[in-house]
C-alpha cells in the first residue's frame, strides 16, 4: 500500500535534507531551534499527531506554527495551524491533525520565529480493501550501548506504513549501570549521567535520545506507534514497584507518574499523561486487511513477578506459576481486549502488539551448556540460581507471560475464541525468536508469535558464557518444540508484511552496532497463512 518507487523516495530524501538544511540557515539570528527533530504517530483514518520540540526559550512561552502538505517540497498545503507550549511540557509540541483524507501520505513541518524544522512524513489509516501493509517492528534501543543503525536501516525503506516501538526507547541507568560499558569509547554516554529517577531527569534523557540523528531519520521518514515496556520507567517495573526502584529513590508512586509525563511530552502518542489511569493500550484499523491492538503489559494492571527458589517442591513451584491472581493486563484491560477483539471481526488479521515473551520457554539444563571460567556480568550467584533451576527445565524467565501462566491461558482462550487470524509480536529479551502459541495441552496452535530482537541492547549470549557459540540456543529450540526460530547474537529489526493470504515476518539482523560500519542481513523469514493459523509458522 501507499509505494512509492525507489528513486521518488531518494528524490524526496534529497528535497527534504536540502530544504530542511537550507531554511534551518536561513534564520540563524532566531534563538529558537529544533534541535530533537520532529516525528509523527498514532495514525487515524483522518489524521494523525505530529511532534516537535522548541530549543532556545530564555523561559518564555513560545508560539509554533505547523503545516501539512500533500507534497515534499510542501508547495500544495491542506491544512495550517498553530500551537504554544512552554516549560510546563518542556518546550514538546504535540498536535492532533484531523480532517484529511484517508489511506495518504503527507508531509508536515514546524515553524518558529521563521526557522523552519525540517519535512517529516505522516500517514492516514486506510479504508477498505488494502493488498499489503508493512511495520518495522523494534525494542530496546540503549544509547548507551551502541549505534542505532536498525533506526538508519528502517529510515531508508520507502515501503513501511509505521514503526512499531514495543518499547524500552529509552534506559534508565547511569554510566556504570547496565550496558554501559562501551558508552564513553562510543561518545554515548548517558545524559544525565547518573540514573533517571525525576520528571528532570527523565526529560533530559528522552531529550539525548532524539538528538541521535539515526534516531531522527527514522521519525521524519515513518509515523511511529509506540508502547512503553519497562526501562521508560524502570526495570522489570509491574503497577507497584520495579526492580530497580529502592527507597532513597522516593516514592514509587512519584517515580511512575514522572516518567510517564515525560513520555507522553516526548513521544508521538496522542493524549496526555493522567497519573495512574494513564492509558496506552489502543487499536488501529488498516482497511479490512488488519486490526493493530496495542497492550500495556507493565504499568496498567500487571501485578508482581513470582518468585522462586531452589528449595521450593515442584508442586509449590507449579502452584506459584498458576496462581490466577497473578494478573498481565489487569481485568479491566482483558475486558477492553476482548471488546477490542470482537470490534477486530471484519479484519482479517488481528496482531496484538505487547511487549514480553507470550511463548513458553522452558529452560535447557544450563550446567553442561556453561563455561563459569569465563567472564559474564551476571553475578555467580545468579548464575547458580539459574544453573540450579533450569536442572528441572522450569522457565527461567518470570518476567515474560511464563511467570503468569493462568493469565496467559486466559488471553489465548480469547484468541481462540474471539480472532480469526491472531499475531502476536513482542520485544524486551533482545532476542529474535518465533513460535506457534498453543493452549496447555493443546498439539494444534491457536495464534503464532514474532519477537523482535534489540536495537542495540545486549543478548543472551552477551551474558551467558557458553561453552560453544549456539548451544544454549540449540538446546532451547529441543526443548522447546512451539518454538520455531531463535537467534541471540545480533542486534536487528523485524519486518512484518501482511496480505490477504499470508502474514511474513523477516528478521533483518546487523553484525556490529559498536563499530561505524556495519552490514545488515536477513537472517530468517517465516509465514502463517490465513484461516490455517493451526498449521502454524512455515519457512516462505
Ligand atoms: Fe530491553
Amino acid at each position: 500500500m501507499l509505494r512509492r518507487s525507489f528513486v521518488r523516495s531518494l528524490f524526496g530524501a534529497f528535497v527534504l535534507v536540502i530544504f530542511g538544511a537550507k531554511s534551518r540557515r536561513s534564520r540563524a539570528a532566531s534563538p529558537y531551534e529544533f534541535r530533537h527533530g520532529i516525528a509523527s504517530g498514532d495514525p487515524l483514518e483522518n489524521g494523525f499527531i505530529i511532534w516537535t520540540r522548541i530549543s532556545g526559550s530564555a523561559g518564555e512561552s513560545v508560539s509554533v506554527d505547523w503545516e501539512v502538505a500533500s507534497d515534499a517540497a510542501m508547495s500544495d498545503v491542506l491544512q495550517v495551524g498553530s500551537s504554544t507550549s512552554d516549560s510546563s511540557r518542556d518546550y514538546t509540541v504535540k498536535v492532533d491533525v484531523t480532517d484529511l483524507p484517508s489511506g495518504k501520505k503527507f508531509y508536515y513541518r514546524f515553524v518558529v520565529d521563521g526557522v523552519r524544522s525540517p519535512i517529516g512524513v505522516a500517514r492516514t489509516l486506510p479504508t477498505g480493501s488494502i493488498d499489503f501493509a508493512r511495520f518495522a517492528v523494534v525494542s530496546c534501543a540503549s544509547y548507551p550501548t551502541g549505534y542505532f543503525h536498525v533506526y538508519r536501516e528502517i529510515a531508508a525503506r520507502d515501503d513501511i506504513d509505521a514503526v512499531i516501538h514495543l518499547g524500552d526507547y529509552i534506559y534508565e541507568y547511569g554510566l556504570g549501570e547496565y550496558a554501559t560499558e562501551d558508552a564513553e569509547e562510543l561518545n554515548r554516554v548517558p545524559d544525565p549521567v547518573t540514573e533517571v529517577t525525576t520528571l528532570a531527569d527523565y526529560r533530559r534523557r528522552h531529550a539525548q535520545y532524539k538528538t541521535d540523528p539515526d534516531a531522527q531519520a527514522m521519525h521524519a521518514a515513518h509515523p511511529m506507534i509506540a508502547v512503553w515496556d519497562d526501562h521508560e520507567i524502570s526495570n522489570d517495573s509491574w503497577r507497584g514497584g520495579s526492580d530497580n526502584h529502592n527507597e532513597h529513590e522516593g516514592r514509587w508512586s512519584r517515580r511512575r507518574k514522572e516518567a510517564i509525563q515525560a513520555y507522553f511530552e516526548w513521544m508521538p502518542i496522542r493524549g496526555e499523561a493522567r497519573g495512574k489511569k494513564t492509558r496506552i493500550f489502543r487499536e488501529f484499523r488498516y482497511g479490512e486487511l488488519l486490526s493493530l491492538i496495542m497492550l500495556d503489559t507493565r504499568m496498567v494492571g500487571r501485578d508482581e513477578q513470582p518468585k522462586l527458589s531452589t528449595d521450593m517442591s515442584d508442586d509449590t513451584i507449579d502452584r506459584v506459576l498458576n496462581d490466577r491472581k497473578r494478573r498481565m493486563l489487569g481485568r479491566k484491560q482483558e475486558r477492553w481486549l476482548r471488546k477490542s477483539l470482537e470490534r477486530a471481526r471484519g479484519t482479517t488479521w488481528q496482531v496484538i502488539g505487547q511487549q514480553v515473551l507470550l511463548s513458553t520457554m522452558k529452560s535447557a539444563d544450563l550446567e553442561p551448556l556453561l563455561d563459569l571460567d569465563r567472564p559474564s556480568s551476571l553475578s555467580r550467584e545468579l548464575l547458580d540460581y539459574s544453573i540450579e533451576m533450569s536442572k528441572s527445565n522450569r522457565p527461567l524467565l518470570l518476567d515474560t507471560w511464563d511467570g503468569y501462566a493462568a493469565a496467559r491461558q486466559d488471553l489465548l482462550a480469547d484468541l481462540q475464541k474471539l480472532a480469526s487470524n491472531p499475531v502476536v509480536i513482542s520485544g524486551d529479551l533482545h532476542t529474535s525468536i518465533a513460535g506457534n502459541l498453543h493452549l496447555k495441552g493443546e498439539e494444534k496452535p491457536v495464534a503464532v508469535e514474532y519477537m523482535t530482537t534489540a536495537v542495540t541492547s545486549p543478548g543472551f549470549s552477551d551474558y551467558l558464557p557458553e561453552r560453544h557459540p549456539g548451544a544454549l540456543r540449540d538446546a532451547t529450540l529441543q526443548l522447546n518444540p512451539n518454538l520455531r526460530y531463535m537467534e541471540t547474537d545480533r542486534r536487528g529489526w523485524l519486518c512484518l508484511t501482511l496480505t490477504a493470504s499470508e502474514c511474513t515476518g523477516e528478521w533483518h539482523l546487523l553484525d556490529s552496532v559498536k563499530s561505524r560500519e556495519y552490514s545488515s542481513t536477513m537472517d530468517c523469514r517465516l509465514s502463517v497463512a490465513a484461516g490455517k493459523i493451526s498449521n502454524g509458522l512455515y519457512k516462505s
